[in-house]
């Protein structure tokens, strides 16, 4: 078994990833901001290094890059939303949302991929979303960026280097709560974490390049990417706050 470098393991769907891949027998290098979930989740599961870092610090950001080098799982989950419209929100906020977003997940790659391709073996898990089918907000055009990076990598690096976009939707974790959003729907459109890691994993094993864990979401997904943009901008504009 090898080791796995997994971002935002702290809650959620990286917390399920990690002790997942930890079951399998791998080696972890858990990487978030808060050290003491760090140490606690590391002293839980064992053969772990915690290593604190705010991704959207380019100089932490630098320390995680060089930890990526040589490991044979890079799992890019940390994540997080805004919840306001766009003309409400600071800049520095929608800047922080990129780096943490896309900027963390391409140099974490780029810092990943040669060794992996040198050796002929790796695997990269970039957890998107369904938002990504959807037009709302910087998020979604972030995680659109994530889920075609990941599909263009899987295309230009060598077979044996496994790349998957992870694309979840409504999925109970600290994330909307983290983010002060109310989300109703039915009960049915909720997601269990630990199902969306087995199920990325797994995913990522076998070679899937788009992975949308459950049939139900896979049914979104598939009727996102068919039906006419101009109707899915119309769904979005419906949540438009004027003022
Ligand atoms: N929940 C959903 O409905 C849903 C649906 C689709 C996709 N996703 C995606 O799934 C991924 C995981 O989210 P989640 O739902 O599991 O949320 P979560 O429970 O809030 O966990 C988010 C994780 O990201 C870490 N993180 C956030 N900002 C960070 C930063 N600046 N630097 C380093 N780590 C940071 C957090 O750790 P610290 O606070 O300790 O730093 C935490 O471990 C995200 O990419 C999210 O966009 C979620």
């Amino acid at each position: 078994m090898g080791v796995a470098l997994v971002t935002g393991p702290t809650a959620g769907i990286g917390r399920e990833i990690a002790a997942e891949l930890s079951l399998q027998g791998h080696e972890l290098i858990l990487v978030a901001r808060d050290e003491a979930r760090l140490q606690e989740l590391a002293e839980e599961l064992g053969n772990c290094t915690v290593l604190p870092a705010d991704l959207s610090d380019r100089e932490q950001l630098a320390r995680v890059e060089q930890a990526a080098v040589g490991v044979d799982w890079l799992v890019n989950n940390a994540g997080y939303g805004i919840n306001a419209p766009f003309h409400k929100t600071k800049v520095e906020d929608e800047q922080a949302l990129l780096d943490v977003l896309v900027t963390a997940v391409m140099r974490l790659t780029h810092a990943a991929v040669p060794a992996m391709v040198e050796r002929g073996r790796g695997r990269i898990l970039n957890t998107s979303s369904v938002a990504s089918w959807v037009p709302f907000g910087t998020y979604s055009a972030a995680k659109a960026w994530v889920t075609v990076f990941s599909e263009g990598l899987a295309a230009q690096t060598p077979a044996y280097v496994h790349v998957t976009a992870l694309c979840p939707g409504f999925t109970r974790t600290e994330f909307h709560e983290r983010a002060q959003m109310e989300v109703g729907g039915p009960q049915m459109m909720w997601l269990n974490a630990g199902e969306v890691a087995r199920e990325g994993i797994r995913d990522c094993e076998r070679g899937t390049v788009l992975s949308v864990p459950s049939l139900r979401y896979k049914t979104v997904a598939t009727l996102a990417q068919h039906t006419p943009r101009r109707v899915l901008r119309a769904v979005s504009g419906r949540y438009k706050e004027d003022g």
